[in-house]
């Protein structure tokens, strides 16, 4: 049985104190949830703040990237250590945003998944396709690539501490959600891959979460797909009601 994942990316929103209004919000209304794993991943400087308002709930606290040194003269980054230090137990790694607009690569985001897992940390890998590889109908090759890529030489009890993250580029921030069945597709292939790669007790035991445009209205028909494990929520994570709401999908 994989534990459903529900984590919000806030992405570069709320300074430090609309961080703590929105999590305090989160915390009053979940604080029994049980059968979701919770995750919100705030801009660095809310990470602390926010990591000690969730002790003691059922929320954990994700970084939005890292660095793959530990310590060193990196300006501007921040490292695994630095991230455990203030209560992350996640941290998204290779988000389309980042190999977009900050030339991030396979080869870069395969390194933070080393660093992020010899610290404890569950990365959550995002892979996905643009619009134009869609349209030309290589999805599944442009997702085996980034897998292939991204997750070389990682062994077998590494990839089972990954979470992977389907968000197909033209769905993110665009309002325009892929369906449950070109996601559910999408969600297969990346399955077969592990198990061609690792063998059928990894795949069955990996977890993939959807990511784009998720919205209260929509979770509850991709969270139907059998192979859609979670969601990586973007905007709809900014509001304590919609995030709340995707969460408990299932009542
Ligand atoms: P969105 O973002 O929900 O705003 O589309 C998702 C993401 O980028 O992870």
């Amino acid at each position: 049985m994989r534990t459903p994942l529900i984590a919000g990316n806030w992405k570069m929103h709320k300074t430090v104190r609309f961080a703590i209004e929105l999590v305090a919000g989160l915390k009053r209304e979940l604080y029994d949830e049980k059968e979701t794993e919770i995750v919100v991943c705030p801009p660095f400087t809310a990470l602390s703040p926010v990591g000690e308002i969730v002790q003691g709930s059922p929320i954990k606290l994700g970084a939005q990237d890292l660095y793959w040194e530990s310590e060193g003269a990196y300006t501007g980054e921040i490292s695994a250590p630095m991230l455990k230090e203030v209560g992350c137990s996640f941290v998204i790694i290779g988000h389309s945003e980042r190999r977009r607009l900050f030339k991030e690569t396979n080869e870069t985001v395969n390194r933070k998944i080393t660093a992020a897992i010899s610290s404890g940390l569950t990365p959550i890998m995002c892979i996905g396709e643009t619009l134009e590889k869609r349209e030309q109908g290589v999805t599944d090759e442009v997702l085996r690539k980034q897998l292939d890529a991204s997750l070389e030489r990682q062994s077998d009890s590494n990839i089972l501490k990954c979470v992977i993250a389907y968000e197909p580029v033209w769905a993110i921030g665009t309002g325009r959600t892929a369906t449950p069945e070109q996601a559910g597709s999408a969600h297969a292939v990346i399955r077969l891959w592990a198990r061609e790669r690792y063998g059928k007790a990894v795949s069955d035991a990996l977890r993939i979460i959807y990511g784009g445009s998720v919205t209260p209205q929509n979770v509850k028909e991709l969270m139907a797909v059998a192979d859609i494990d979670g969601a990586l929520v973007g905007g709809a994570s900014l509001d304590a009601a919609s995030f709340c709401r995707i969460v408990r999908y299932n009542r």
